[in-house]
């Protein structure tokens, strides 16, 4: 269906970390391409004015995104300010106001889910709802009642269409290339099934702590954080069947049928971890058992994927920062069988750079009867232009395209995956900050081959 862009963008929260961090600079770009000439209205409590949130946004794009005059001169045209409190029916009164003839604003919560319901009403009061989009942030609920409840909330006042639920990965290019690489390239799809593939891991792996976060992070944890959403989301692009058409609908079903088709995550197939001195971190409960690492196993119930595991692996404190997938091929049985020393893989690198890479053997140098293994990568040009997860889903939303965002019943079977282990008493085991998860791990997850532990400037695994 053709989608109207979005008139204006009224964004709640707007003093707020997020904002700072990774709103205003996006807005920015956007403004800077073109691609945003609708007015930008900020929200937020307290005793804010205009003129402290221009000086706000100036800092946080000059810190976090491509400050230069020319632009911020037009940005700061584009911004209004609008205070007060979001239960306060004025507040809203002020921003139906500040929309003037503005008929399909998108707004955008970048706040805390607690203050969606007092919003939302609102917002319908006001009449500022009509024709409007409504972008919500992540966490999406914390289980799968609250998820349910939350979009009962939305769905109640704006259909499904017109919601947009973030997922920041969904925003990354080499995330999206996952999709577009199975698909364009006709040697992939005959091989990428059971017949052919052993096993798949993906690690997130940051070599930093909670930065502060601990009152967020210590009811979260890191499947909640980054498992359900942002991995499963990778998942769903490595293992979906081909979509019928590019439409945002099509692609978003197929992405459903994978996490319908994944049975519920059981105690035995999950390991998780917290860093040692977790627990003196701000705001962290005391005996906290939130976990800071985990890994686990699945397995997806389809003709294509029956019997091959997926391990997935998240944590804080890790070696190094770096999302990395591997792809492990079988073997297949041959007079070579002895001499082939390694499986061959496809290993697609999502950040700090982007690789796609495969994993072959070639005759042992010097050693005719020996294998090593080499690498043939495709390292795409880094693009000195390229959008940044926030700018392009913010773009996507403004325009109109949901194919980035999580449909309802995607949430809803993503949290249904980990809703019971979530809510059971499992264990969580200490390791050192620097290393890659408790030792455990290599005992009880462990794929036939062990774990891809990606290094950086990796030439060979
Ligand atoms: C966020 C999580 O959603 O993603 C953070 O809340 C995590 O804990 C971050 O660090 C990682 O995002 P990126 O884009 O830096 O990989």
């Amino acid at each position: 269906m053709a989608q109207v862009n979005s008139d204006a963008l009224v964004f709640y929260g707007a003093t707020g970390d997020l904002a700072f961090k990774k709103i205003f600079p996006a807005l920015f770009l956007m403004v800077k391409r073109g691609q945003l000439q609708a007015p930008i209205i900020g929200v937020a409590r307290g005793d804010y004015d205009l003129e402290k949130l221009q000086l706000r946004a100036k800092e946080s794009i000059q810190r976090y995104g491509q400050f230069e005059e020319e632009t911020f001169a037009k940005f700061l045209q584009l911004l209004a300010f609008v205070g007060g409190d979001y239960t306060d029916p004025h507040t809203f009164q002020r921003i139906r106001e500040a929309l003037g003839s503005a008929q399909n604003p998108t707004h955008y919560l970048a706040i805390p889910p607690v203050l969606f319901p007092s919003i939302i009403e609102q917002l319908e009061q006001s009449g500022c709802a009509k024709g409007a989009r409504i972008i919500v942030e992540k966490p999406f609920g914390a289980d799968y009642n609250s998820a349910k409840a939350l979009n009962k909330l939305l769905l109640c006042k704006f259909s499904e269409s017109a919601v947009y639920r973030i997922d920041h990965y969904l925003g990354k290019r080499p995330v999206n290339n996952l999709v577009f690489f199975r698909f364009v390239n006709s040697l992939l799809e005959p091989v990428w099934n059971r017949k052919h593939i052993e096993s798949m891991q993906i690690t997130m792996a940051e070599d930093f702590g909670i930065q502060g976060r601990g009152a967020f992070y210590d009811v979260t944890g890191a499947i909640r954080d980054v498992i359900q959403n942002h991995l499963f989301q990778i998942l769903c692009n490595l293992t979906m069947e081909p979509p019928q058409s590019l439409d945002s609908e099509a692609i978003r079903d197929e992405k459903v049928r994978v996490l319908k088709a994944i049975a519920p995550l059981r105690a035995q197939d999950v390991v998780r971890g917290q860093y040692t001195g977790y627990l003196q971190e701000k705001a962290v409960r005391e005996n906290s058992k939130t976990e800071t690492f985990a890994a686990m196993r699945l397995h997806i119930n389809s003709p294509r994927w029956e019997g091959v595991p997926f391990y997935i692996r998240a944590g804080k404190y890790l070696p190094i920062t770096c999302t990395e997938i591997l792809v492990r091929f079988k073997h297949h049985p041959s007079a070579y069988t002895s001499i082939a020393s390694k499986p061959n893989h496809i290993r697609f690198r999502i950040s700090p750079d982007v690789t796609v890479a495969f994993g072959m053997l070639i005759m042992a140098p010097e050693e005719d009867m020996a294998s090593v293994l080499s690498e043939v990568q495709g390292n795409p040009t880094p693009f000195s232009n390229e959008k940044d997860a926030y700018e392009r889903v913010l773009t996507d939303a403004m325009e109109g395209d949901p194919t980035h965002f999580a449909r309802q019943d995607y949430v809803e079977e993503a949290w249904k995956l980990v809703d019971e282990y979530l809510h059971s008493d499992s264990p969580v085991f200490d390791y050192a900050p620097g290393t890659w998860g408790p030792d455990s791990v290599d005992e009880l997850i462990c794929p036939q081959g062990g774990w891809n532990n990606p290094t950086l400037l990796k030439k060979h695994l």
